[in-house]
């Protein structure tokens, strides 16, 4: 038995804000560890009050199937580090204390919007085998923003590229504000955005994309169930709500090899 201390566990602390980045509700502050994080905060627009549940849910689910999520943890914001954090006090937004979504800051990164024009080709990207899983896990859950700024590359010390995904807060049918009902909707798909364009050009052949989808069927329901259990109370997510997205998450799998069909169709237009 190890005696090291698992990191993932440790609990943290918000030490000092840093700075605000570009939709305007996330922030990057300074925590206990000495590591800078993302923090996206529960409740803090009414439009999007599924959108740190979404993020929660889905860095759960993508870190069971190994797929390149940053690193996150819940945090408990404390109501005196919101007092002294004027950063914080808005009109718009509402910040309150309690427990919020933060994922480690990724130095050394840019957005895909930012390669657009000399794209990295094969070799240049690390993890380029984790690529047809992100394309089909974003199927799975009916991600409607893999945007171009919604992809970070980390710079590596040899000079290629880790490809990270980030914000969550638009999946499942209903984005932001997603409800017993609205997971019933027939999900839109967005597998031709220029990330996914990115993607295919880089496969070594349809298969890669096929073969992804048993990592997900395999993934235990049970574990699946313990993920939705798992979000906070405080969250305000019911027992009804919870139940649909589980079926609906069921329900997805079962639909995977028709959507990657119609990837694969796609492509070969
Ligand atoms: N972990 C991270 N490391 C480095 N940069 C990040 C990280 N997370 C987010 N960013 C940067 O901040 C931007 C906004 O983050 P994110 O998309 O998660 O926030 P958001 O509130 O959903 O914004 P929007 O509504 O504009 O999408 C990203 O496009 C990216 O440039
Ligand atoms: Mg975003």
């Amino acid at each position: 038995m190890t005696t090291s201390k698992n990191t993932t566990d440790e609990v943290i602390h918000p030490v000092k804000y840093v700075e605000t980045l570009r939709g305007g509700t996330a922030h990057v502050i300074l925590f206990s560890d000495g590591k800078k994080y993302v923090v996206k905060w529960f409740g803090v627009k009414k439009a999007r009050g599924k959108e740190v549940v979404n993020e929660y849910v889905v860095s759960k689910l993508a870190q069971l199937l190994s797929l390149p999520i940053v690193p996150f943890k819940l945090v408990y914001i404390p109501e005196d580090f919101l007092k002294n954090t004027p950063q914080l006090h808005k009109k718009k937004q509402s910040y309150h204390s309690g427990i919020h979504y933060a994922c480690v800051f990724i130095e050394n990164s840019t957005v895909f919007e930012n390669v657009r024009q000399s794209l990295p080709s094969k070799t240049e990207v690390k993890n380029r085998d984790m690529l047809a899983g992100v394309t089909v896990f974003d199927q799975w859950l009916n991600n409607s923003d893999r945007g171009t700024m919604n992809v970070i590359l980390e710079r590596l010390s040899d000079e290629r590229y880790y490809v990270h995904m980030i914000d969550h807060g638009r999946c499942f049918p209903g984005g932001y504000q997603w409800t017993s009902k609205t997971l019933m909707n027939e999900p839109v798909y967005t597998y031709h955005w220029p990330f996914y364009k990115w993607v295919y050009s880089l496969l070594h052949d349809a298969q890669e994309l096929t073969s992804y989808i048993d990592n997900i069927v395999d993934l235990p329901n049970e574990s699946i169930y313990e993920v939705i259990q798992s979000i906070p109370n405080e969250w305000n997510v019911d027992t009804e709500d919870k139940e649909a997205l589980y079926q609906f998450l069921l329900k997805q799998k079962k639909d995977l090899p028709n959507i990657i069909n119609t990837i694969i169709e796609y492509q070969g237009q």
